[in-house]
Parts: C-alpha cells; sequence; structure tokens
C-alpha cells in the first residue's frame, strides 16, 4: 500500500479552506489532501463529517499544585484521556515555579508529573512566580531556547502574585528571549478589599466569589498589563478574558496598534454569575461553577460572541483547572464551607471546549467553521511555536485530526466524560455537534468515547518562537 491510513469521502476544514478530500497518511503525517491518492493499510470512511485538525488546548492545568488548596482532580492521565475524548490531539498545561525554585527544577518536576502517562501530544509554559534575576537573565532564555517559549504572570494569588514593577522586568525579559507573555488579569488588592468586606457582612457563600471579583478589578487589570506591555514594547496575551468590559479593553488596544492578543473561553459563554448562587437552600453547590475570573452575565456572552465574530480574540481555550465537587478535598470542603475564598478555583472543561463553541458558535451562526478550526486549533499553534508542525491538514503536518459530526446531537452529562472530577458544570447542556474519532500522529487514538492508545503514547512538544513575535 502507498499509505498507512486513508481518510475517505469527509469534508476537510482548514483555518482558511472548506473543500470535499481524501486525507493520505504515512509514518505519522499527512502525506497528501486530495483525490485518487492510492491505497492504504487501512481505509476510514469520513462521508458526513468534517475533518478538522485535532484540537489544540493551550490553557490547561494538569498535575498542577494550587497553593494553598487540595489536589487537583486530573493528572497527565485522565487530564489526557478527557482531551483526546473532546477530540483534541495537543494540550500545554503549566508548570508552575514554586517561590525559592529555580525555574529549571520547577520545569523537571512537572516534567516527571507527566512521564509515561500522556495521551496526547504535550508542552509546558512556565509560570513565574519568583524572577529573581537569575530567573530572568540566566534560566529563562535558555528555557525558551529548549522549547519552553510561554510564560504565564499573574496579578492577584498570594503564592503568585507580582507587583507592577516585577511584571515591567519580567516582561523585559520576555523581550530579550522573544518570549511570549499571557497575564492572568485580574487586581490583588481589590479582590482582597471585596472578600474581606463581603466576609465581614457574613456573604460567605459560593455566589459572593463574582461579588468580590466584579468586571471592574478585571478591566482594570487587564488595561494595566496592556500599558506594561506597551512600556516595555512586548506582545503580551491576556488570558481567559470572561466579559465585555475586559474584552473592550482588548479592543480598544488592537486598535491602537499594540501587539495584545486574547483568549477566552467556554464558561464565558455558557456559564454565567447566577450559577454560582447553586440549587440548594444554603448555596453551596455553586462552588462547582467557582473559578477565576468568574463567569458573567448574557451581556457579556453577547459580548464575548462579537470579539470571537471580530477577530478580538485569537484563542478559545478551556483554562481546564478540575477540582472534586465531593469529599474532604472537594470545592465544598469545610474549610470552603467557611468562606468562598477558600473554594478551588477552576472547572474541567477540556472535553466539553469543542462542543460547546461548535454548537454556539458555528451550528448557531456566530462564527465560521474556519474560524472554529482558526480558533481551536491553528491559531493556538501559530502563537505557542508549534506551526507547520501542528494545527492544519495539509501535506507534512502531523496527522493530528478529529473527524467530528456536524450533526449529532448530545447533551453533556457526567456519565460521558473521562476527566477525574465527579462532575461537569456544563451538565444538562444540550449540543449538536460532537467528535466521532481523534487521530494522534495517524494512529487511531479515540473511537466514539473509547480512548484506545495507551497512556504515554504523547510525546512532549519543545516548541518554537511565537508568531506574536513576527
Ligand atoms: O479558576 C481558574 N481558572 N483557575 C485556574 C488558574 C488560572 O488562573 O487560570
Ligand atoms: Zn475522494
Ligand atoms: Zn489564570
Ligand atoms: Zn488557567
Amino acid at each position: 500500500p502507498d499509505h498507512d491510513l486513508l481518510i475517505r469521502g469527509g469534508t476537510v476544514v482548514t483555518a482558511a479552506d472548506t473543500v470535499r478530500a481524501d486525507v493520505a497518511i504515512k509514518d505519522g503525517v499527512i502525506r497528501a489532501v486530495g483525490h485518487d491518492l492510492g491505497s492504504a493499510t487501512r481505509v476510514v470512511d469520513a462521508g458526513g463529517l468534517l475533518v478538522m485538525p485535532g484540537g489544540i488546548d493551550s490553557h490547561v492545568h494538569l498535575a498542577q499544585d494550587v497553593v494553598p488548596g487540595p489536589p487537583m482532580a486530573d493528572g497527565f492521565e485522565s487530564g489526557t484521556r478527557s482531551a483526546l475524548a473532546g477530540g483534541n490531539t495537543t494540550v500545554i498545561s503549566f508548570a508552575q515555579q514554586p517561590r525559592g525554585w529555580t525555574l529549571r527544577a520547577s520545569v523537571q518536576d512537572y516534567h516527571t508529573r507527566a512521564e509515561g502517562k500522556s495521551h496526547l501530544d504535550y508542552g509546558f509554559h512556565l509560570i513565574v512566580t519568583d524572577p529573581t534575576p537569575s530567573a530572568l537573565s540566566q534560566e529563562l532564555p535558555q528555557l525558551v531556547d529548549e522549547g519552553y517559549s510561554s510564560f504565564k504572570i499573574f496579578m492577584t494569588y498570594d503564592a503568585m502574585v507580582l507587583n507592577d514593577r516585577e511584571i515591567l522586568e519580567v516582561m523585559d525579559a520576555a523581550r530579550e528571549c522573544r518570549a511570549l507573555v499571557m497575564v492572568h488579569c485580574e487586581g490583588y488588592d481589590a479582590i482582597r478589599f471585596m472578600t474581606e468586606r463581603l466576609e465581614r457582612a457574613g456573604k460567605t457563600a459560593p455566589y459572593f466569589h463574582g461579588v468580590s471579583r466584579p468586571q471592574s478589578v478585571e478591566r482594570e487589570a487587564t488595561h494595566r498589563a496592556i500599558s506594561h506591555a506597551e512600556l516595555v514594547d512586548v506582545p503580551v496575551m491576556i488570558v481567559h478574558v470572561s466579559g465585555r468590559e475586559p474584552m473592550e479593553q482588548v479592543r480598544w488596544a488592537q486598535q491602537k496598534g499594540l501587539k495584545v492578543l486574547a483568549e477566552t473561553c467556554p464558561q464565558y459563554v455558557a456559564l454565567t454569575q447566577e450559577d454560582m448562587r447553586g440549587l440548594w437552600d444554603d448555596g453551596l453547590d455553586g462552588g462547582k461553577y467557582v473559578c477565576s475570573p468568574p463567569p458573567r452575565d448574557h451581556d457579556s456572552w453577547n459580548a464575548i460572541w462579537e470579539g470571537l465574530r471580530g477577530g478580538v480574540f485569537q484563542t478559545f481555550s478551556s483554562d481546564h483547572s478540575p477540582f472534586y465537587f465531593e469529599g474532604p478535598s472537594g470545592k465544598q470542603n469545610d474549610k470552603a464551607r467557611s468562606s468562598f475564598k477558600w473554594v478551588p478555583n477552576g472547572i474541567p472543561s477540556v472535553e466539553t471546549r469543542l462542543p460547546i463553541l461548535f454548537s454556539r458558535g458555528v451550528g448557531e451562526g456566530r462564527i465560521t467553521l474556519n474560524d472554529f478550526v482558526a480558533l481551536t486549533s491553528t491559531n493556538h499553534a501559530k502563537l505557542y511555536g508549534l506551526y507547520p508542525q501542528k494545527g492544519s491538514v495539509a501535506p507534512g503536518f502531523d496527522a493530528d485530526l478529529v473527524l467530528w459530526d456536524p450533526n449529532r446531537r448530545e447533551v453533556i452529562t457526567q456519565d460521558k466524560m473521562h476527566h477525574g472530577a465527579d462532575y461537569t458544570p456544563f451538565e444538562g447542556q444540550s449540543v449538536t455537534g460532537w467528535p466521532v474519532m481523534t487521530i494522534l500522529r495517524g494512529e487511531i487514538a479515540c473511537e466514539e468515547g473509547r480512548v484506545l492508545n495507551a497512556p504515554g503514547a504523547g510525546r512532549f512538544l519543545p516548541r518554537g518562537r511565537s508568531s506574536a513575535w513576527g
């Protein structure tokens, strides 16, 4: 046979084109896209299906120590199993630097956590929490050269927050080594002020998590991060933009000609602040939806769609940050019952990212099919230095594909999920469009929700420079 695998009769979708074509694969790489491509050891009939580049989720947290807090519900094995079942073939997770540690030791630690466990290809962003002179001037340039070409910094959280001076120093270091800086934009002092005020008034239920960090707090921090990036003259990625007000800051900066990129996530088009009120009398189950920035309101959903349609956002990521709901380390643990500030932040969402964007976006006519591919795969590859290895369906690219049924109706329920968490925040939501098969470097890795490859089949991906640097 000429090829190992032939995907026949589907509609190939890339960020630029939609075309009826077959895809021929040999040695894990796409060799041809077209017709009459020759023989193959195995043929997959993709009639009625879309053939798209596998999802690349550039914002997931797996096996990460959140300080202080309970362990995450997903390590690399269950987290990547869930990602694969959701139509993804690559994730970029975070290697978090504990204060007092070198960046090198932190990266090695997270490699140990992932080693032999991943069901799909993975990279790491660094999280810089301790920007010492040696971390910035010696370690960072080396690590960027070795394939950790992006890192995240935080404007809030006790264990991670950087002050303005530190943010400027870190951005300056990124400029030297052409790394892409991702910024978590929420104002630390404002959140602490609001949290203490709410606690004094006895307003401690999960719902008040949202009240403690309203859009103005995110808007202010977004503006500050943009201003610092302008001062240092460095591209910046504003991650998990939650609503209208921060979106407008990003759009304003882009219209001014600044190199400001932005990401948004499923929770900002499919959950609202009201979900955090919970269904039970005590409202404690509202903790299921607690993440930061918090879900907003319907006006913000509209603004996020405006931004997705209008090119304000380049990436749609999950920000998968899974915690259990039940049990002593769950979101409603004893400490968390005493105040929302102890509810672990984050939700499991890596498996439902593609169906939610496809259904609400493509299915309901808000974005095009090609936008969908750009937002879920191609732009992640370009911005995080994986292009042209990942992110398209074309000769020479890794044969990472998702075969997608655009008409399949499903209701999202916990029993369909492959993650470690004991709930999904999207329980009961109906979607049209679902992954049927996920192919990783030419191997059928998942079919109809059955994960077929072994943990460890995924490879570590050293990444090149971001396209944001031109
Ligand atoms: O609540 C969230 N999103 N937790 C994950 C960490 C982060 O800030 O992205
Ligand atoms: Zn054909
Ligand atoms: Zn964040
Ligand atoms: Zn995150």
